[in-house]
């Protein structure tokens, strides 16, 4: 008997999304939180079944090179699981410092700091935001860039995704007397779309606004020697602050932040998600470290991921679908519905490929989409396998015409060029 209590709101009166609800009904072979063991080079074992993987962010393939396991393994037989405590305290080590020594000068800032987790390393925006503060936000930023804003006290304007004209208007309706900020992805995760830097960093000098942006996908990626779309625009002046993730290009796991002294050292001893947490692992300093290295000396590693995404695009182009606009190794097929992109997702598996279905909220509703990434390490048989999978699914559920287009457009992808100095070693181990 509850009584009255019946009657009285229920903080922990909550459901799911109910278009999760209704597919889960709907769909048997369900794509999230699915176990997955890594089988060699660009192989995955989904609870047992073998699959190539389409559908992860390890563009460079470095989480399973033996160069950076080796080096996690060799720091924590050396250091230990875990710092058990935060940076400022007892969580600091060698490999912390060094890590951080490295991920300045490979960036060309003056200091970085390094922390648990990317998503940390965007929170810890907010403690540079004020009251009477304004944030300008594309408004597909990645969800800690959106919290980093939202748990701030600062206004916040959002603009049309990567529409300069709606951002200019935006800064000068916020007028002279508001310190202002823009925040941007560098290269949009789901999308694959790059940030317009050039006209962000106009608009930021135009507007006396400092400009953040989040090199998550792209650095490791983009630009000659890896250091994102910064150096690809060969504007690496025009971003006064670079955050960025080690969980994608890097292999491993943690977050940085790069810019000017006194910024950083500010965030070191001000920002909460930095000072109220445990330290990133030795393992994940230590695996970041060696795959900085590869990064550094590899830059084939870049050229190979575009290959292959310049395949994955074009040929799914020529089988019907549309990829567009990503220029990058993200390709997103776009489904439209999200039941039919869930099917989609599950025919692929049974196709022996494993992709990422990205529904609402992760995209708009109504704009769902298979989410299908270049690996270095993939084969071009591998590619081929990804290819026929989409050919096969793609007449089953009716997702692209019967018979191949007449044309396509042919992608045109923002290839790094090709860094004339490096070694260039052979087909990765
Ligand atoms: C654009 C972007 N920023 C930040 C993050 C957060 O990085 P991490 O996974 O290291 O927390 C992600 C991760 O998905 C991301 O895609």
């Amino acid at each position: 008997m509850r009584g009255a209590a019946e009657d009285m709101e229920d903080v922990f009166d909550k459901r799911i999304a109910p278009i999760l609800e209704k597919a889960m009904g709907e769909i048997s072979d369900w794509p999230y939180f699915r176990a997955l063991t890594p089988k060699g080079p660009g192989e995955v074992t989904v609870e047992g079944r073998p699959s190539v993987m389409a559908g992860c962010n390890d563009y460079l393939g470095l989480a399973c090179d033996p160069r950076v396991t080796e080096a996690a393994a060799e720091a924590v037989r050396r250091y230990g699981a875990s710092c058990s405590g935060s940076r400022s305290l007892n969580g600091t080590m060698v490999l912390h410092e060094e890590l951080e020594h490295r991920i300045a000068a490979f960036l060309e800032r003056p200091a970085a700091l390094v922390t648990t987790t990317g998503f940390q390393a965007n929170l810890m925006l907010t403690a540079l935001l004020e009251r009477g503060d304004t944030v300008f936000s594309d408004m597909s930023n990645h969800a800690s860039l959106v919290d980093a804003v939202r748990l701030s006290p600062a206004a916040r304007r959002r603009y049309r995704h990567r529409d300069l004209d709606h951002l200019e208007r935006l800064l000068s309706a916020a007028g002279p007397d508001t310190a202002k900020l823009i925040v941007t992805d560098g290269l949009f995760s789901m999308e694959g779309d790059v940030c317009p830097l050039p006209g962000l960093g106009t608009l930021a000098r135009r507007h006396g606004a400092r400009l953040v942006v989040d090199g998550a996908h792209d650095i490791g990626l983009l630009g000659e020697r890896g250091r994102g779309v910064a150096e690809h625009f060969g504007l690496m002046d025009a971003v006064d602050l670079q955050t960025g993730t080690l969980s994608k290009c890097f292999g491993s796991l943690g977050g940085f932040v790069a810019g000017p002294e006194h910024i950083v050292r500010f965030l070191r001893y001000t920002a909460r998600p930095f000072v109220f947490t445990a330290a990133m692992s030795p393992a994940s300093a230590a695996a970041a470290l060696a795959a900085l290295t590869v990064i550094e000396t590899e830059p084939d590693r870049r050229q190979r991921v575009f290959n292959h995404a310049e395949r994955l695009h074009n040929g799914l182009r020529a089988l019907g679908y549309t990829t567009s606009p990503s220029v990058t190794p993200v390709v997103p097929v776009h489904i439209g519905d999200e039941l039919l992109c869930l099917r989609a997702w599950q025919e692929l598996l049974d196709h022996g490929v494993y992709t990422n279905a990205v529904i609402p909220p992760g995209v708009p509703s109504h704009r769902s989409l298979i989410r299908v990434t270049a690996q270095a390490t993939h084969t071009e048989e591998q590619i081929t396998r990804i290819l026929d999978a989409f050919a096969a699914v793609g007449r089953l559920l009716r997702l692209v015409p019967r018979g191949a287009p007449d044309d396509y457009e042919p992608v045109d992808l923002i290839r790094p060029r090709h860094h004339a100095t490096a070694p260039l070693p052979a087909e990765s181990p």
